[in-house]
């Protein structure tokens, strides 16, 4: 049977989560958040006493292939434990880039990530979901927004939690971890050839969901 997917990709706080999370809610679908499974294989990572580098790929693709990982109501489990928000923190979306250069992890991932393709459907977000874990997907969203704009959004979401930073620093951040995730020689963060681009910079969140939502129509 063919599910339908959509997958949503682009960059760091291109507001892919929002998006996906509200598209998916409008058409009953599943979700996928491919980037909390790195985030939380760096977090299993660290807690291993192991580092981002090379040298441990092999026992990082071992930690990502047996992740104790649940996900409940939103909420994100390592091995029963919450951590939602431990993984958001800007030092775990580092971790999580590196981590995601390995071939090897990104290959332990790839099992887990397509299982998530459920009737009735699925919304997947990420940096690859169009062009390696769902190259059939119908629809292919590739969302933008510039850089400040983006800086500006995880600085609101950051200081709603109570997390302390600089505008400053986080557009530093975005800017290294966007440059290290589209020049990785695996799945580098591209558009896929026949995504359809979207820069949010100036839609509301609901111009946005109705922009994806029209588009899905046209592929039905
Ligand atoms: O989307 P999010 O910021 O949570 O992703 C964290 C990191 O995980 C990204 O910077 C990227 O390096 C990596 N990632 C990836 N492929 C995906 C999703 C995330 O390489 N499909």
């Amino acid at each position: 049977p063919h599910i339908p997917v959509i997958c949503i990709d682009g960059p760091t706080a291109s507001g892919k989560g929002t998006l996906a999370v509200e598209v998916a809610h409008e058409l009953g679908y599943h979700y996928l958040d491919s980037g909390s499974l790195y985030r939380v294989t760096g977090m299993a990572m660290r807690r291993q006493g192991l580092t981002p580098e090379p040298a441990h790929e092999a026992q990082i693709a071992a930690l990502a292939e047996g992740l104790p990982l649940q996900f409940v109501k939103g909420r994100v489990l390592l091995d029963g434990e919450d951590v939602s928000d431990l993984i958001r923190t800007e030092a775990a979306g580092m971790d999580a880039s590196r981590v995601s250069t390995l071939p090897a992890v990104r290959r332990a991932l790839l099992a887990l990530q397509k299982r998530f393709r459920q009737l009735p459907g699925l919304v997947a977000d990420g940096r690859d979901m169009g062009t390696v874990i769902f190259p059939d997907a119908p629809l292919k969203v590739f969302l933008t927004a510039s850089a400040a704009q983006r800086a500006e959004r995880r600085h609101k979401q950051l200081i709603s939690k109570g997390i302390s930073t600089t505008l400053d620093s986080l557009r530093a951040d975005l800017e290294a971890r966007d440059a290290r995730d589209s020049s990785r020689s695996v799945a580098p963060l591209l558009p896929a050839q026949d995504a359809r681009r979207l820069d949010n910079s100036a839609l509301s969140i609901e111009q946005s969901i109705d922009q994806v939502l029209n588009w899905w129509q046209d592929t039905q």
